[in-house]
């Protein structure tokens, strides 16, 4: 059987840089709801998701974080990954949540040849107070919750090469014992 999966992880590259190309609302639709299948902890989908497609705010959003904000200038959407913290049940495994929904947008992205990089949040400064707070306040995001990170995406804008099987660590793999 062709591992058709690791055909896309492979291609699945960090893009910083993006082309001027519009992206359809379809095609952002399709790629969120790949994330909506995302595994959560105790299923409870604490997951959550602000997708921002106006240039300004989404240069509003990067200016919420004091030092590498601004590589999502020229992205076509900028998703905000959050996660309902107040949620006691879910709030062990926030982390984790909001980490696997974004990995499942990363492979959803690269699915329509797109570019996508992670913009980091989580304990990140912005210009006063916290990129977590400046977002929240920026976006109308109600308390109880917090942005784990960005998704930045758009035509790609650079090229990468695929990864290949000489560029994987296979000895990071430990079998039956370390
Ligand atoms: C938890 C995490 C945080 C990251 N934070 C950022 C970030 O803030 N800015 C950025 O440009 N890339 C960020 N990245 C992307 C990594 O730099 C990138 O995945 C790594 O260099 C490997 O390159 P690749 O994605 O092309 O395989 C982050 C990735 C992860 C998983």
């Amino acid at each position: 059987m062709e591992n058709q999966l690791f055909e896309l992880a492979r291609k699945r590259r960090s893009i910083r840089q993006y082309g001027n190309k519009r992206i359809d609302d379809d095609v952002i639709a399709e790629i969120m709801k790949v994330a909506l299948t995302a595994p959560t902890s105790f299923g409870h989908h604490a997951v959550e998701f602000v997708v921002v497609r106006e240039a300004e705010m989404i240069r509003k959003v990067g200016a919420c974080k004091n030092f590498g904000g601004s590589q999502v200038n020229g992205a076509d959407t900028v998703i905000v990954a959050i996660v309902k913290t107040s949620d006691k049940r879910a709030s062990e495994f926030w982390i984790e949540d909001g980490a696997i929904a974004s990995a499942y947008l990363l492979l959803a992205i690269e699915q329509y040849d797109l570019g996508a990089c992670w913009v980091h949040i989580r304990n990140r400064k912005g210009k006063l107070k916290s990129s977590d707070e400046e977002i929240r306040q920026l976006l109308n995001i109600p308390d109880g919750y917090t942005v784990l990170n960005l998704v930045a995406l758009g035509e790609k804008g650079e090229k990468k090469a695929p990864y290949t099987e000489k560029d994987l660590k296979f000895g990071n793999i430990h079998m039956e014992k370390f």
